[in-house]
């Protein structure tokens, strides 16, 4: 038998117990509205949190020049985009292009049109190499971005790429972006607009046959 004191330290300790375990079954039921899956250990949300913003934020530490970038890009990337960014075959070319946005067949390149070398790293180090997407380590895509930027004539062959400093990159097509984007179709909707039976004029401006995207057939 327990003494008087002692069950009644027991007693607490059991409603302690039962106290968080209540309030984490409560923060737990609140992570899972749905009753769904199970929640997301820190460790795993770090892994999926790898975007870079334009302005440099969630860059990861560290650096690269494009003097060792040059190596591990000739060996992960000039398989299919050419030793000097060219292309290889159809894969995309990397550098060059200059000029070309508004032609029939634009170009898009490191100096033709990406806008921030932060977006650059975010996309190399999320996308490539094709088919082994985020293989590379942080300071082998500075590296890589590095070399990018140095074919482009953007950053010297020694300057140090790093997480303070991919986001002041300037990017010779910084200012090719329009905002608001004037595209018809990505403009915002007020008001309510039709969903149904809408008696709309179409007016038919250009055909995919004409800039090449459809087989030629002779019927
Ligand atoms: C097996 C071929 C292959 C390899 C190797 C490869 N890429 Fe790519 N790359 C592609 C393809 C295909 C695309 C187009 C992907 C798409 O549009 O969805 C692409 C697109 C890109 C783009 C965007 C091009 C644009 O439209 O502006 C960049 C930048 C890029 N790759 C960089 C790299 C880098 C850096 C490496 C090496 C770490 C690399 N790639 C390795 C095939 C490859």
């Amino acid at each position: 038998m327990l003494g008087l004191a002692k069950q009644k330290k027991a007693g607490l300790l059991i409603i302690g117990f039962m106290l968080a375990q209540l309030s984490f079954s409560q923060v737990f039921a609140e992570q899972r509205p749905f009753n769904l899956g199970l929640v997301a250990t820190a460790k795993q949300v770090a892994g999926w949190d790898i975007d870079v913003r334009p302005d440099g934020l969630g860059a990861p530490i560290g650096a690269g020049n494009a003097i060792s970038g040059e190596e591990v890009y000739t060996d992960r990337c000039a398989s299919c985009h050419g030793d000097f960014g060219e292309a290889v075959d159809n894969w995309p070319a990397l550098v060059g292009g200059e000029g070309t946005l508004s032609s029939h067949d634009p170009v898009k390149t490191t100096g033709s049109y990406w806008p921030y070398a932060s977006t650059m790293y975010d996309y190399i180090y999320r996308a490539m190499p094709f088919g082994e997407a985020q293989s590379l380590t942080h300071d082998e895509t500075y590296q890589i971005v590095a070399y990018l930027l140095n074919m482009s004539d953007i950053i010297d062959a020694e300057y140090e790429l790093n997480h303070s400093n991919i986001g002041k990159i300037e990017m010779p097509n910084h200012g090719g972006f329009l905002m608001p984007d004037p595209r018809p179709d990505a403009q915002p909707i007020f008001g309510n607009p039709c969903m149904k039976d809408c008696d709309v004029p179409t007016q038919i401006k250009g055909r995919a046959r004409d800039i090449d995207v459809t087989p030629e057939s002779e019927s």
